[in-house]
């Protein structure tokens, strides 16, 4: 069995490599390269032993996609491929309709034409928009709130279109919600270009002393000490749940989205608690002012997920913190170390 990955190179790409490879798939990985580094994918050959076939395109270039289900007998494809910081998505909003919904569209059309319909599909619980209701479930109303969820939204509408206008399709719509860690080798991990927008790669680079301290955006959210509060999820157990995604879409039709996440919500302030623990470095912080968006409190509701994929997070925040820690002490430029 042959799984086209697309953004293959990228963070939860590259671990999602390591995890379908070890589960016995072949991959094929087209990336661009655009927000990651060929060096993430000669470690994932480290790790497994074995060479990954690798096409740096773009997914937007019908051509080189053709080229590819040419070339591979694949059987699914998981679609990474994006362009995923919510702020940048404002200020360019039409670099992100471009990259993320033309890049989807060209990937079915090309699918279409090779008679492959099984897709699994980065979406992300920033699909729900601000709802106050928590945990998030599946079917709740969604409505998303920047350029970035958008383009995640409308995706999974024009999915559930095509589903609707023919049922040999096979679509599974993941949402993520926070992924941190990093492969228990250290040799792979999360890798932001310029200063990073998210709040544990900031913790992380802290620690190295990239960043000299970490800005805590709003102490007065109603939560347990202020901050806000996010279900962090392993991107190993994120990984591990594409596995079973792809194994769920291989053996079933319909259009499904899955909440990914522990259904467990962690504070700023707790997180920071438990990188230190991790790591025995002390991270200095100040209280800054909200981020505009930012919503108190977000944790899923991911039974779906364990009824019907049978899968389920194992991993605790203090092993995404040590895991994190593995990374970032090993590599503190990242790929660029
Ligand atoms: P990433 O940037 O590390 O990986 C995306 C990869 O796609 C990169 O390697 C990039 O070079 C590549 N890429 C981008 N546009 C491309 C194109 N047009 N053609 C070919 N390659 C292209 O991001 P990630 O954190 O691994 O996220 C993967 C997916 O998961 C994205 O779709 C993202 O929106 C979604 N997601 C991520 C998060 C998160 O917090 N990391 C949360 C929810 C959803
Ligand atoms: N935060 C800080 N300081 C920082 C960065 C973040 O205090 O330097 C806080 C935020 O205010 C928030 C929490 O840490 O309370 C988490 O923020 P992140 O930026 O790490 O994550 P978000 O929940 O804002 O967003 C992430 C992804 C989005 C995705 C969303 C929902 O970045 O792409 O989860 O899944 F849409």
């Amino acid at each position: 069995m042959a799984i086209l990955i697309t953004g293959g190179a990228g963070y939860i790409g590259s671990h999602t490599c390591v995890r379908l490879i070890e589960s016995g798939y072949d991959v094929v990985v087209i990336d661009n390269l655009d927000n990651s580094s060929a060096e993430s994918l000669r470690r994932v050959e480290a790790i497994v032993g074995k060479k990954v076939p690798f096409y740096q395109n773009d997914v937007r270039d019908k051509d080189a996609l053709r080229r590819i289900f040419t070339e591979n007998r694949i059987d699914a494809v998981i679609h990474f491929a994006g362009l995923k910081a919510v702020g940048e998505s404002a200020k360019i909003p039409v670099a992100y309709y471009d990259n993320n919904l033309i890049s989807t569209l060209y990937l079915l059309e090309v699918m279409a034409e090779f008679d492959v319909k099984r897709l699994v599909f980065s979406s992300s619980a920033t699909v729900y928009g601000l709802s106050k209701t928590m945990p998030l479930v599946e079917d709740m109303p969604l409505g998303a709130i920047n350029p970035y969820g958008r383009t995640k939204y409308f995706i999974e509408e024009m999915l559930r279109d095509l589903y609707a206008s023919d049922d040999g399709w096979s679509l599974a719509l993941l949402r993520y919600f926070n992924p941190i860690g990093a492969h228990e080798s250290g040799t792979i991990g999360e890798n932001p270009r310029g200063i990073p927008n998210n709040l544990m790669p900031y913790i992380s680079q802290v620690a190295v002393g990239r960043l000299p301290h970490l800005n805590v955006y709003g102490n007065d959210y109603d939560t347990v000490d202020g901050t806000g509060v996010r279900d962090y999820i392993h991107v190993v157990d994120l990984a591990e749940g594409h596995v079973k995604a792809v194994a769920w879409a291989l053996e079933h039709t319909g259009c499904e989205p899955f909440n990914l996440g522990t259904g467990k919500g962690c504070s700023v302030l707790q997180l920071k608690d438990a990188f230190e623990q991790a790591s025995g470095v002390k991270i200095p912080y100040v209280i800054a002012p909200r981020r505009p968006g930012d919503p108190d409190t977000v944790y899923a509701d991911a039974s779906k997920a364990k009824a019907v994929l049978g899968w389920e997070a194992q991993r605790d925040i203090a092993q995404m913190c040590v895991d994190t820690w593995r990374w970032q002490k090993n590599n503190p430029n990242g790929f660029e170390s």
